[in-house]
């Protein structure tokens, strides 16, 4: 046993299954289901994004998500603890994901705030009628362009304020703690989400030239599937959305009760989160549908650049649809709770590792993590050049960040450590959906040659021609750079050593947890099994 001379608290842990349940699904379903899934199906050819999508689900999101509920459950730690004690060299896998969620909380939040204004902005219909594209990029972001102004500090104070009350919001529920902050929030936020969205959903359906929009949607361009920059992007995307591969799965099915149906929570959770990414795809494509015929076009014509997607053709809706603002108030008030309770699963991975490593409380280590990082996220964000960067960084922290780190995860588990037996046993022994064969061959085998693919097409992609034409010097910051700091830094973080009052140095309440499932009969056989993994110190 540790020598450590003070205890670490105990670990917090969800209400209940339900709890984590919707916390998981709190986490999967946010911007990445409603204002990156449609700019990304719409830049990778509209419906013939769909199958990608579809196969990226079925053979990568899925299979990967029980990967990480195993990992975070069996070893029951954050993600740099949880790798550590599945292998002491795993550890810098674990501060990688810590990293990445570090530079997706900084941008994430501005993105709530943006929304929580067009919530404001949809009751007055400020934009003025015709003019919601410029509205969005000149007023309200006040965009300037990188190459003439480089890197700009110039404030812009309606995306300033509210993005402080948005670190504000979500400081509060991150001190309460795993079951009365976390737990709590998506209790209350999750039904209410859920309404609001069919509510939505329907509404825009209702809309003239509706269809025309889930025509594009829905018909698959079959040229656009033998481009592999789409499929890229939509396995790249899987993983953003389901909140796969940076930690938050294993963090938070570290605080799940030991005896826990996970696969069969896993599904849900999975099937949860593309119901709402299809919704979200059919609302905004009614949309644009609805924004074509409006304007006399086709749907290919209405909506200039992908990121603002949501930002200017709901905001078209709104001017023009009867009961247009409740529309506009439904869908951006969805994003903000959408954003808010995955904002603080992604805050919670750094949380918890810094819990884990250090040994401290809750209130002062979110205070530590969340207090800086809404300062980053102000100062870059909330500047005329925000756009580029948060582009930028979204680009590269999903490819170079959460592709690379499955890639080298799932083949460092499966073929240097040979743990996915283990796993594969963990997730089976108290599931309803028992995993076999075909699951080791997804994780270990498809999943790296897959991403192994994609990754090298990416970087080829990315190396060829400038990422979205910024210059060279703004892309080695925030780009290239960014992705090699994480994983230097990722590196670096593992030498740091662990407190003695951690939980990597003292064992007691995981070890009881092992000792526990230990003498349990295996459900299968009856037979009773001596834990032999450990060894985190
Ligand atoms: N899974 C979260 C999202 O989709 C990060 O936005």
């Amino acid at each position: 046993m540790a020598t450590a001379t003070k205890q670490p608290a105990r670990r917090e842990a969800f209400g209940s299954r339900n709890v984590f349940i919707l916390s998981a699904i709190g986490s999967a379903v946010g911007l990445g289901n409603i204002w990156r899934f449609p700019y990304v199906a719409y830049e990778g050819g509209g419906g013939a994004f769909l199958i990608p999508y579809l196969c990226a689900l079925l053979t990568a999101g899925i299979p990967l998500l029980f990967f990480d509920y195993a990992i975070g459950h069996r070893f029951r730690g954050s993600a740099p603890l949880a790798f550590r004690r599945l292998h002491r060299a795993a550890e810098p896998l674990g501060w990688w994901q810590v990293l990445i969620c570090v530079v997706i909380a900084v941008y994430y939040a501005v993105i709530i705030a943006w929304s929580a204004m067009y919530t404001w902005f949809s009751a007055q219909l400020t934009w003025g009628k015709g003019n919601e594209n410029d509205f969005f990029f000149s007023d309200f972001l006040q965009m300037a362009d990188v190459k003439e102004v480089g890197v700009s500090t110039q404030f812009v104070p309606q995306v300033g304020i509210p993005l402080v009350l948005v670190w504000l919001v979500v400081i509060v529920i991150m001190c309460l703690g795993v079951k009365r902050g976390i737990g709590a929030a998506n209790m209350i936020l999750m039904p209410l989400l859920s309404l609001m969205f069919l509510v939505l959903v329907v509404q825009s359906l209702f809309l003239p030239g509706a269809l025309d929009g889930l025509n594009a949607f829905f018909t698959p361009d079959w040229k656009a599937l033998a481009n592999p920059a789409v499929w890229a992007s939509a396995y790249g995307h899987i993983f953003f959305s389901l909140s796969v591969a940076f930690g938050i799965m294993v963090t938070y099915s570290s605080y799940l009760k030991r005896r826990t149906d996970l696969t069969g929570s896993g599904l849900v959770v999975a099937f949860a989160n593309s119901s709402f990414e299809i919704l979200a795809g059919i609302g905004v494509f009614a949309a644009l549908g609805f924004m074509a015929a409006a304007q006399g076009t086709d749907v290919s014509g209405v909506a200039s650049s992908g990121i603002g997607l949501a930002f200017i053709a709901f905001p078209t809706i709104v001017s023009n649809a009867t009961g247009g603002s409740i529309i506009g108030v439904l869908f951006f008030g969805a994003l903000v709770f959408a954003g808010v309770t995955s904002l603080i699963s992604i805050l919670e991975v750094i949380v918890a590792a810094l819990q884990d490593k250090l040994g401290w409380r809750r209130v002062p280590t979110t205070l530590v993590v969340a207090i800086p990082l809404a300062a980053i996220s102000t100062a870059l964000f909330s500047t005329t050049t925000a756009l580029a960067v948060l582009d930028t960084a979204d680009a590269f922290v999903n490819a170079f960040g959460i592709m690379a780190v499955a890639l080298v995860a799932v083949i460092v588990v499966a073929w240097f450590l040979h743990k996915l037996p283990a796993l594969q046993e963990h997730l089976n022994r108290r599931s309803s959906f028992r995993v076999g064969t075909v699951w080791k061959l997804l994780v270990g085998v498809l999943a790296p040659l897959v991403l192994g693919y994609l990754l090298v097409n990416e970087l080829i992609a990315k190396i060829s021609a400038p990422y979205g034409d910024y210059p060279g010097w703004f892309l080695s910051i925030f780009g290239w750079g960014m992705a090699i700091a994480l994983i230097l830094g990722g590196v670096a973080l593992s030498f740091v050593p662990w407190s003695k009052s951690s939980h990597a140095k003292d064992d007691s309440d995981y070890d009881e947890f092992l000792l526990d499932e230990a003498y349990d009969p295996d459900p299968e056989t009856g037979s009773i099994r001596v834990a032999t993994q450990g060894g985190a110190r």
